[in-house]
């Protein structure tokens, strides 16, 4: 008989595996994504859950170029002229026609070539929807640009590499997108840009929305009805801009939270789900929403991350999206403010086509200056309407009794509280920290695990001492923490588990309520939806 080994040996050797395992493991997670295997390309999907079942297909797959893969540099594209991107609404004819010009250039390219109109959407969907799976891990474990830190880093190095494409098409190295300046409520960027609007030109998109044509004021969160009243409208645009990048002065409640290479949004827990930033879900998701045509399949174009980059809109949609990261880093009161700066952060890898149809592996920290780019934006004319914005305070005494008294619950944070459904309403006290607020800290509440389908739009308010909110509660004023907005996607990610993170202490301080234990939270969802459930809420402070 052999002999056995001894147990505690054994039982050494058990721990020693689980403590490799945990490595392993551990190693696997601290890693930044990476660029997926290109020639595993899948069809991207989108489907719709309610109504006649319908899913829609899409080929986003890359072409290849036949030349090989470069890395991007700063000594390679060195920038030689400054490109100035200006507000859309102030383009000159002469701009507009050299637009088109590119445009038109850029659409008679054929699929295949990597600048093609075609190819440059399809970039913008496979990385959406599910056109790669992520490279290194088993199962299908699609690559996600939304709903993280990856979501600002990607989207400059998009517009980065598309403007320049443009530029090389009509020979023109200062070429520059503009920028739709839908935050500025004073020298009407708040409306469709008119260089977009004239049919059959090359700048045109038939899936649009076909009711906020200009003068129309485009609304800054999906939960604001287009038939608001102007001046209604401007406040709580006003007042979603100062909400979402004003207040929101941390990396995470700007820019969104970690994701690291193997994460699967589709498949998150409380403690590792995803989190897109406040300049992601309010006001950016508020623009697709509205622009996309809800008289077709999924909101096209710009209503679903499938076909969004097919309108030209798009890129000058994300121009002001990119230009809002530098105000909020550099220009707003109580001095600079600081990007992520976690390995997994910047060294995330992305991958493009450059002006000569080559594939450009790029990394997210050298998409952090937009100048050493080359990219400058003329300064928006009217930034400090919302960057002062005072939201006025509805409320001047903590709700907390009055909730009490009608049965609201105390909720706290998960896992204790199980599953919440919120219904088309949801209420609960909440406790703040009990500690005092550490210096350079932010008071921040996180709506904790709110789970969604990922197919269908979705529009959730939240407000604080606000028990009776409802869809038509006024969001101009100090009682409202935002709005959560989720654009519909792929069929192949059925749901989605988010955390979502609001700064609470600015809205407690206005309403006079900043020494109260205890807060009342709504969420309240404006559209109908299947299920939207929680798992708690949690108010702490944030690290600036
Ligand atoms: Cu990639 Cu505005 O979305």
């Amino acid at each position: 008989m052999e002999d056995a080994i001894p147990s505690s040996k054994m039982h050494g050797l058990l721990v020693f595996s689980i403590i490799l395992t945990i490595a392993v493991l551990a190693r696997v997670q601290a890693a930044p994504v990476q660029i997926p295997d290109l020639s595993r390309c899948q069809l991207s999907s989108a489907s719709a859950p309610r109504g006649p079942p319908l899913t829609l297909y899409f080929n986003c797959c890359l072409p290849i170029p036949k030349q090989p893969m470069v890395d991007f540099s700063f000594h390679t594209y060195t920038p030689t002229v400054r490109r100035v991107r200006r507000p859309a609404h102030t383009a000159n004819a002469e701009y507009i026609a050299k637009i088109n010009k590119a445009y038109q250039l850029m659409r008679a390219l054929p699929d295949t070539d990597g600048r093609s109109f075609k190819a440059q959407a399809d970039i913008h969907c496979s990385f959406c929807n599910g056109g790669y799976p992520q490279k290194g891990f088993q199962g299908d474990i699609p690559l996600q640009v939304h709903f993280s830190w990856l979501f600002l880093p990607w989207h400059r190095w998009y517009l980065y590499f598309h403007e320049r494409i443009l530029g090389s098409l009509i020979g023109d190295p200062s070429f520059a997108l503009v920028y739709w300046n839908w935050d500025d409520q004073k020298t009407g960027g708040n409306q469709v840009p008119e260089m977009f609007t004239p049919a059959n030109t090359a700048i045109y998109e038939e899936k649009r929305n076909k009711n906020i044509q200009p003068p129309v004021i485009v609304p800054l969160a999906a939960s604001t009805p287009l038939n608001d009243s102007n001046s209604v409208k401007i406040d709580k645009n006003l007042n979603n801009m100062y909400q979402s990048v004003v207040t929101a002065s941390t990396a995470t409640l700007f820019m969104g939270g970690i994701v690291r290479a193997g994460d699967d949004l589709s498949n998150a827990s409380v403690v590792n789900a995803p989190l897109g930033g406040g300049i992601e879900n309010g006001v950016h998701n508020a623009i697709h929403f509205y622009v996309g045509d809800s008289t077709t399949q999924l909101s096209q174009d710009m209503g679903n991350f499938a076909t969004a980059s097919r309108d030209p809109i798009f890129y000058a949609h994300h121009s002001n999206v990119d230009r809002l990261w530098e105000v909020w880093r550099y220009n707003l009161p109580g001095g600079e403010r600081f990007d992520h700066n976690d390995p997994d952060f910047l060294n995330a890898q992305f991958v493009f086509y450059d002006e000569r149809g080559r594939m450009v592996r790029v990394l997210a920290k050298d998409a952090l200056d937009s100048k050493k780019l080359g990219v400058y934006y003329q300064k928006g004319e009217s930034d400090d309407l919302w960057i002062n914005y005072n939201p006025p305070a509805f409320t001047s005494v903590s709700a907390v009794a009055e909730a009490l008294a009608s049965g609201v619950p105390y909720i706290g944070a998960a896992p204790l509280n199980g599953t919440i459904n919120i219904g088309t309403k949801f209420s609960a006290i909440v406790k703040r920290p009990t500690e005092k607020k550490p210096s350079n800290s932010v008071e921040v509440l996180t709506i904790q695990g709110l789970e969604t389908v990922r197919d269908e739009f979705v529009a959730l308010l939240a407000f604080v001492n606000l028990p009776d909110a409802g869809p038509s509660t006024p969001t101009h004023t100090a009682e409202y923490l935002g709005t959560f907005n989720i654009i519909a996607a792929t069929g192949r990610t059925k749901k989605l588990m988010t955390n979502v993170k609001y700064e609470i202490g600015d809205n407690l301080r206005r309403i006079g309520i900043q020494d109260e234990d205890e807060v009342v939270i709504t969420l309240v969802a404006t559209k109908s939806y299947p299920a939207l459930t929680f798992q708690g809420f949690d108010i702490d402070y944030e690290d600036k």
